[in-house]
């Protein structure tokens, strides 16, 4: 029987699990999305503060919702990185101090990995496995040959796709995270804004999303000058058909080409109601199995921290009391915390 309490606080949700031999016990999350809308991103400053402020609460929230106590625990979890430095502090400081405490283990989990194992929640994972990351920060493509093994196949060369879903919603007047607004334009309109395809014609896996922002970017001005009114649902569905198309490609090429079993799709970008339909689509018939993660798992919990942290039980994956945060780790790295 395993215990594990996991903390996540990169980014802009305060959040605590409790998992008992894999089933979620406790799963809390406290999002401050409403507090950064006023500002159309995540404010780092007043993100760490509200994760100060709101870490007691979740683990009192967390312990409610399990009948657990801290003792009952056999390790403390935390997302290391990547993420904002100062947030990324305050969920280890709070790990830290339990494991200290109650004399457990410290385990340090990836953000991403967190992302990905949030699919076993849905199904057992099958091996070689390409796992799509699509979020705020990252967007990346993992083949995993075997549990706890993660090759970067392919990256974004600058901007993430949801950071470019942000920041072109921004430029259309619709609200901060533009993700789900743009997603819904969309369904109504008709792909009638020419755009460029980044990286068209050229082979691998990488993806480039700053020349597409930029390109929306100038669209809406040149019009604006113009007089001419935007139609945001024709925009948002011309944009959405060039960036999710961009990850559909990719992602289905290297499923192909890396021979893999099964495809998973992780991070906020998941949701996308288009990237789901389209790797169905692509996918069906092939062979290769796909694992969509519920809307639960798209956006950050610690329940998928929970989850890799088990795995890194079983392997005794430890991290001294002197561990600290990093914002920029890799994935690729996630074994190695000095
Ligand atoms: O995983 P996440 O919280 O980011 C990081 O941890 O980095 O994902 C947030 C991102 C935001 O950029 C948001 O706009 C995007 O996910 N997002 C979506 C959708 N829902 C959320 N992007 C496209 N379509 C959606 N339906």
């Amino acid at each position: 029987m395993t215990r594990i309490l996991a903390i996540e606080s990169s980014c802009d949700e305060t959040a605590v699990a409790i998992t008992d031999n894999g089933k979620l016990l406790a799963n809390v999350v406290s999002s401050q999305v409403a507090v950064h809308k006023k500002y159309g991103g995540v404010m780092p400053e007043v993100a760490s503060r509200l994760h100060c402020e709101n870490i007691d609460v979740c683990l009192k929230e967390a312990l409610e919702q399990s009948g657990l106590s801290f003792e009952d625990m056999d390790a403390f979890a935390v997302t290391r990185g990547p993420g904002l430095i100062g947030c990324l502090h305050v969920g280890l400081q709070a790990a830290k101090t339990l494991a200290m405490l109650y004399h457990k283990p410290l385990i340090p989990v990836h953000h991403l990995a967190g992302h990905i194992y949030a699919n076993e929640y849905v199904g057992a994972f099958r091996y070689p496995l390409l796992c799509v990351v699509v979020s705020g920060g990252n967007t990346e493509l993992v083949l995993m040959k075997h549990d706890l093994d993660f090759t970067i196949v392919g990256e974004t060369k600058d901007d993430a796709v949801g950071e470019c879903y942000d920041k072109v919603a921004r430029v259309m007047g619709l609200p901060y995270p533009g993700g789900l607004p743009i997603d819904q334009h969309a369904k109504r309109g008709e792909h009638t804004y020419p755009l460029p395809e980044p990286l068209l014609g050229k082979d691998g896996y990488d993806f480039s999303y700053s020349g597409l922002k930029t390109s929306v970017i100038n669209l809406v001005n040149t019009l604006h000058q113009r007089g001419e009114e935007v139609n945001i649902d024709n925009l948002a569905r011309s944009f959405q058909d060039v960036a999710v198309g961009m990850i559909v490609h990719r992602a289905c090429q290297a499923a192909q080409d890396f021979h893999v079993a099964q495809v998973v799709l992780a991070g906020g970008v998941s949701a996308n109601s288009y990237l789901r339909a389209q790797m169905s689509e692509r996918l069906k018939d092939t062979g290769i199995d796909l694992i969509i993660p519920p809307l639960w798992c798209t956006t950050d919990n610690a329940a998928m921290i929970a989850k890799v942290a088990e795995h890194l039980y079983r392997e005794k994956v430890f991290a001294p009391l002197t561990l600290g945060v990093d914002p920029n780790w890799k994935i690729s790295d996630f074994r190695h915390f000095d």
